[in-house]
């Protein structure tokens, strides 16, 4: 049980006084009550909201998709570039939402988006072998040693690469499935051969595949359907 009030200014952007003042205008109903206090105590997982009549879906945490184009930071604030909220439906963005991965800021494709910290968490995190793939276009030719050394942890800088899968589409692009996401990852595994990536898009996180209608620069919720598959 929470106050009317605190509930319907989690999940909308009116804020604690807009619903007081909507409460005071009649046009909240409770079970298809009008409601007159905001700080009734109601239960938001049967209790039936209504706002100028028109339901109010309650969710502890949503779950966004985004077809990243280039030229977005994956931040949620940025003094002077654009960041991939920007992109975000505004009926969002009450909400504490961050990017869950970080694409650089001219790679497009799959992100996700999300306020729910345990869940990104998981999927991020590399003991939880959530594959990640991008499709990657280089300026050489892809050869066997690159297939074989991804295959058995690229050495960068930072440390050695989990096991990773490149496969060849043609003489310069590729598919690589990735359990990580360590700084330019891509970037600089192909760096290691002198190789430069001309174009990078993620494609998938865990079954999840790009939705092919999904635009660039589009963002919506996933279906729960879609949502089992992230997994
Ligand atoms: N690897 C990169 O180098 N860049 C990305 O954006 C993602 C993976």
């Amino acid at each position: 049980m929470d106050r009317l009030d605190k509930i319907i200014s989690s999940q909308t952007n009116y804020s604690r006084k807009e619903v007081k003042e909507l409460i005071r205008q009649k046009r909240i109903s409770v079970n298809n009550e009008i409601i007159k206090k905001s700080d009734l105590k109601i239960d938001s997982n049967n209790d039936k909201i209504l706002i100028d009549n028109k339901p109010l879906q309650v969710k502890e945490h949503v779950y966004l998709m985004l077809n990243k184009p280039k030229g977005y930071v994956s931040a949620t604030t940025d003094k002077t570039q654009r960041t991939i909220l920007d992109l975000v439906p505004k009926d969002y963005l009450h909400r504490n939402l961050f990017p869950a991965g970080r694409l650089d800021k001219d790679t497009t494709g799959l992100m996700l988006i999300t306020d729910d910290g345990d869940f990104a968490h998981n999927i991020l995190s590399p003991q939880k072998h959530i594959k990640k793939i991008y499709k990657v276009t280089i300026d050489l030719p892809i050869t066997e040693k690159m297939i074989q050394d991804f295959k058995n942890g690229v050495i960068l800088n930072d440390g050695v690469c989990k096991e990773a899968t490149l496969k060849i589409i043609d003489l310069n692009t590729g598919l690589v499935t990735l359990t990580e996401g360590k700084y330019h990852q891509i970037k600089r595994m192909f760096g290691c051969y002198g190789a430069k990536v001309i174009e990078l898009e993620r494609i998938a996180i865990g079954n999840f595949f790009l939705p092919v209608d999904l635009k660039l620069g589009e963002c919506r919720e996933f279906t729960e359907e879609e949502f089992k598959m992230l997994k």
